[in-house]
């Protein structure tokens, strides 16, 4: 839309901390989003409207310019690819550690290993890197259950406080990439709006405590 500002929001955990944040940058929803059924929300700040979006469709909004920012855990940015997009800002927000995990007290064999997760892309380039042989088991959630299934032998996914992992018989092994929330922007748009889109970086930048 000329003259505004689409900025594409992962909703959630990453929202909660979000919101905060772009509040001390002075962009308030006009509307309360969390008690809201909308996708898209005006501001208080004129100039900007915020979309509220899974995360996995964070950057595809972003790079088809349906969006011109977003705000997504660069998780998803290191297993979607996200070379096509500018990432101006670490929002340090909803850090995490995307690692590997097994069984508690469990050790590779030589043979091939059973890999469950739904990072694939980022598994398959880190047990490559390790030389490691492995088939990887596609899921969409509740990674922890693989292993107690007998599905997989060890899962990818993110680590927050390890409780998840520990509830469940699980511990963590190696790291793969420490993960923080980041702000992209559309190649596009930023050659578009260079001046709106630095300034609203820059007073982001100011806001991050
Ligand atoms: C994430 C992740 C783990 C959990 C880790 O799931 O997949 O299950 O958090 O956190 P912890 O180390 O503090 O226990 P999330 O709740 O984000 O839901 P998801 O399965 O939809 O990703």
């Amino acid at each position: 839309m000329p003259g505004v500002l689409t900025l594409a929001l992962t909703k959630g955990r990453i929202l909660k901390e979000t919101l905060p944040l772009l509040a001390r940058a002075g962009i308030v929803p006009a509307e309360d989003i969390a008690s809201s059924r909308k996708l898209v929300f005006d501001c208080t700040r004129p100039g900007v409207r915020l979309l509220v979006l899974r995360g996995t469709d964070v950057p595809t909004y972003v790079r088809h310019g349906a969006a011109d920012l977003g705000v997504v855990g660069k998780d998803i940015l290191l297993e979607q690819g996200a070379d096509d997009l500018y990432e101006p800002l670490d929002l340090g927000i909803a850090r995490c550690r995307l690692m590997t995990a097994a069984p508690v007290g469990w050790s590779p064999g030589v043979g091939r290993l059973r890999v469950a997760t739904k990072f694939t892309t980022v598994a398959r380039q880190f047990f490559a890197d390790q030389g490691r042989h492995a088939d990887f088991i596609k899921l969409y959630g509740a990674m922890e259950l693989a292993p107690l299934m007998g599905l997989a032998d060890v899962i990818v996914d993110i680590v927050d406080t390890g409780n998840t992992l520990k509830a469940n018989g699980l511990e963590p092994l190696d790291l793969i990439a420490d993960i923080s929330t980041r702000l992209v922007v559309n190649k596009a748009s930023m050659r578009s709006y260079p001046l709106e889109i630095e300034a609203l970086v820059a007073e982001l930048r100011e806001a991050l405590v």
